[in-house]
């Protein structure tokens, strides 16, 4: 998607060989005409994957997210981080570990908003590991739901969540693909 390489090239700070900052658009400020677009492109991309729910997770997948359903006229669901005060056999649980952050959070989505039947296409922000990524998709699976595909914003390739999604059969689609942040530069894939 050229509109957002581009606002990676202009406003992303690569601040390790590691991490991009994007905080200007995606992951502190929002860009909402850009989240728009965002939208349009997974609902292009999903269009023949009949699907019933978008599912994230708190908090900056919530763009993409709500702006991916608004345009496929279908609801938002972010999975919390936060242990959530509703009782344990309401809800999905998963762990997930955060190479990044060096740290596991629980997440948990009310069992109420995903049934068997459901088509859920995953979006997020950004992929690494794909931690994140696979916690969702097992939260789907739970449900007894169908995974119909995980929609990415900003893939770092150079990380292996994209490859170990593939290889466990879903279906990513990446809008931004970045190869490497060696030496302070965006180098995309
Ligand atoms: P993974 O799910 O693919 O394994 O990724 P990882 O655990 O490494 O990511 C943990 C958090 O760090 C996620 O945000 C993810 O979006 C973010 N992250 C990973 N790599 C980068 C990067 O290069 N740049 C930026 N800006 N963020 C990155 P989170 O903890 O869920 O936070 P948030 O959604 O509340 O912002």
């Amino acid at each position: 998607m050229q509109l957002l390489q581009n606002k990676v090239k202009e406003e992303g700070i690569v601040l390790s060989g590691q991490v991009l900052k994007v905080d200007s658009f995606l992951n502190h400020q929002m860009d909402p005409v850009l989240m728009k677009e965002v939208g349009k492109e997974f609902t292009r991309l999903f269009k023949e994957a009949n699907v019933t729910r978008v599912l994230t997770i708190e908090s900056s997948g919530i763009a993409p997210g709500i702006m991916t359903a608004l345009e496929m006229e279908v609801p938002l669901i972010f999975a919390r981080k936060q242990k959530s005060l509703t009782l344990r056999e309401d809800i999905f649980v998963e762990k997930v570990y955060s190479f990044t952050k060096q740290e596991t959070n629980e997440i948990t989505v009310a069992k109420k908003f995903i049934k068997p039947g459901d088509k859920v296409l995953i979006v997020d922000d950004f992929l690494a590991n794909g931690e994140a990524a696979f916690g969702l998709a097992r939260i789907v699976e739970q449900a007894g739901a169908e995974v119909a595909g995980i929609g990415i914003v900003i893939e770092k390739a150079f990380q292996p969540g994209g490859r170990l999604l593939a290889e466990a059969g879903y279906r990513v689609e990446s809008l931004v693909r970045i190869a490497s942040l060696d030496d302070g530069v965006v180098t995309f894939a």
